[in-house]
């Protein structure tokens, strides 16, 4: 069940985001843009070699992207507006800084999604693969970090109708689920 906020519904659940329909797809990317497993790796196979290279023309351009930063390309083969490619941080014990860059990722993407004129956003739990990042964590930051967006944002500006999170995992779904009941009684 989605929860309204602003006039945005945000809601959670299992799946794979290359199958998600809707204006834009958030990629867990590296700094280089390259592409890897996981989501990144699903997003590239789905969509075709056109995303590497556009992937390529920004790492010509400005050398790639930074942990919190966000960069758009076309989807290639994905019937959707774009995607978001986003660098989460790596885990490494919580005092680098790795919840405010990971909360960076989300608003970072917003913007981005908003600049297109997005009306719709579907985000992976980044982060929480190979970057190790501890999940309960991260989806208490994610979702602090997009209700206070959709809170903040007037939302007659805000172009975004709909944001979901799209959890791989089950006990990422069942986190989610958990915590957007809680902001739903609030
Ligand atoms: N749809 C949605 N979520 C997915 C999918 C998919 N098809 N495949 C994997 N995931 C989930 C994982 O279960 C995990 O919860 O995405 C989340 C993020 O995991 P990773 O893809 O490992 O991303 P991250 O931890 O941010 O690490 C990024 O991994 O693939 C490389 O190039 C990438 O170097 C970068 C690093």
């Amino acid at each position: 069940m989605p929860i309204i906020i602003n006039h945005v519904a945000v809601s959670a659940c299992q799946g794979d985001i290359t199958s998600w329909q809707g204006d834009m797809i958030v990629n867990a990317s590296n700094s280089g843009l390259f592409g890897g497993g996981g989501v990144d790796g699903a997003i590239h196979r789905a969509g075709g070699p056109q995303i590497a290279g556009e992937c390529a023309a920004i790492r010509r351009k400005q050398g790639g992207i930074l942990p919190g930063e966000a960069a758009v390309t076309s989807a290639g083969k994905l019937p959707l507006l774009g995607i978001i490619h986003t660098v989460g941080p790596i885990w490494k014990g919580g005092d680098a800084g790795e919840i405010s860059t990971l909360a960076r990722c989300y608003l970072s993407s917003l913007d981005a999604a908003c600049t297109q004129g997005a009306q719709s956003i579907a985000f992976p739990n980044i982060s929480t693969g190979v970057y190790n990042f501890p999940k309960a964590l991260a989806c208490q930051t994610a979702l602090r970090t997009v209700v206070e967006y959709v809170k903040r944002r007037d939302s007659g500006g805000l172009p975004l109708k709909r944001i979901e999170f799209i959890c791989f995992e089950k006990d990422n779904a069942d986190l989610y689920e958990e915590m957007l009941k809680r902001y739903g009684d609030i």
